[in-house]
């Protein structure tokens, strides 16, 4: 296939973001968009943000929760309506909720539990059969360093990605005969109001162990999205694509 070719397939592919409206997210749209893919952006509750971001962007916005089955199937089927079958869905939502166990409260866990590790049986399962029948689909699920390695105050945030890590092995040998690709990207500490969320100083010392020397940038994840969704990466997935500047190698 020429890169003429593969540039014109996926013109009318419509790509799903999840949490698309803001940090990560928010330049995987930019980036599909600008690779000629069709985009759509999947957000909860910052409507100013998303505003912003549809008016700025062109991209058009979807509101709805991807901790709940019934909104993610609701959701899906309005976006399929208005821009036809989705053919790439990146599961990039999340949230933390971070605190020692012994801290933690019942709902810390299971809210980060539900959005971050629900949504993605949620969100596939809404769109994994029509990208059977097709033979063809590319899902990326955002996973974590501290989904791989553990991080203090994160036992919910951990077991999540690191339940999305092993959701997207299962997933990606139930897909790779019907031309269903699933990989994860496991990013590091980057540039996003989350992290800067953490504590000055703890933020510091994990800075001081990025051999790369920075915090990640959120292009810096989008081009991993990018890589993983192409037409021709086809004999890539169930594969983990670690973005962390060398602080965990994996
Ligand atoms: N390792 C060992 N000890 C640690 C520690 C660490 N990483 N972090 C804190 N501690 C210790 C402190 O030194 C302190 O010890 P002393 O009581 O002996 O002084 C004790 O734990 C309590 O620390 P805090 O005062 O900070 O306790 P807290 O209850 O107020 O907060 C916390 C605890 C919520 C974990 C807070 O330290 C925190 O927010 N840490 C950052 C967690 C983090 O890195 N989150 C990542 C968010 S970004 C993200 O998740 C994106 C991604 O995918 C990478």
């Amino acid at each position: 296939m020429t890169s003429t070719d593969s540039a014109a397939r996926r013109e009318g592919r419509v790509a799903l973001v999840t949490g698309g409206t803001r940090g990560i997210g928010r330049e995987i749209c930019l980036a599909l968009k600008g690779a000629g893919y069709r985009v759509a952006a999947n957000f909860h509750a910052n409507d100013e943000a998303a505003e912003t971001f549809a008016r700025e962007s062109g991209i058009p916005v979807y509101k709805w929760d991807v901790a709940r089955f019934d909104a993610c199937k609701a959701g899906v089927e309005r976006l399929v309506a208005d821009l036809g079958p989705v053919e790439i869905l990146v599961n990039n939502a999340g949230i933390t909720r971070d605190a020692t166990l012994h801290k933690m409260a019942p709902e810390q866990w299971q809210a980060v539990i539900d959005t971050n590790l629900g949504s993605c049986f949620n969100m596939c399962r809404c769109v994994i059969e029509p990208m059977r029948q097709r033979g063809f689909g590319r899902i990326v699920n955002i996973g974590s360093i501290n989904g791989q390695m553990g991080q203090y105050g994160q036992v919910n945030y951990a077991a999540a990605k690191s339940g999305i890590h092993g959701f997207t092995k299962a997933l990606a040998q139930e897909g790779a005969a019907k031309g269903v690709t699933v990989n994860a990207i496991a990013p590091g500490y980057v540039d996003t109001e989350m992290v800067r969320a953490v504590p000055k100083d703890v933020l510091e010392k994990i800075i001081a162990r990025i051999p790369v020397g920075r915090l990640g940038h959120a292009t810096d994840i989008a081009r991993g999205v990018l890589f993983l969704i192409a037409d021709d990466a086809d004999f890539i997935t169930g594969s983990t694509l670690s973005i962390n500047g060398g602080q965990h190698m994996y």
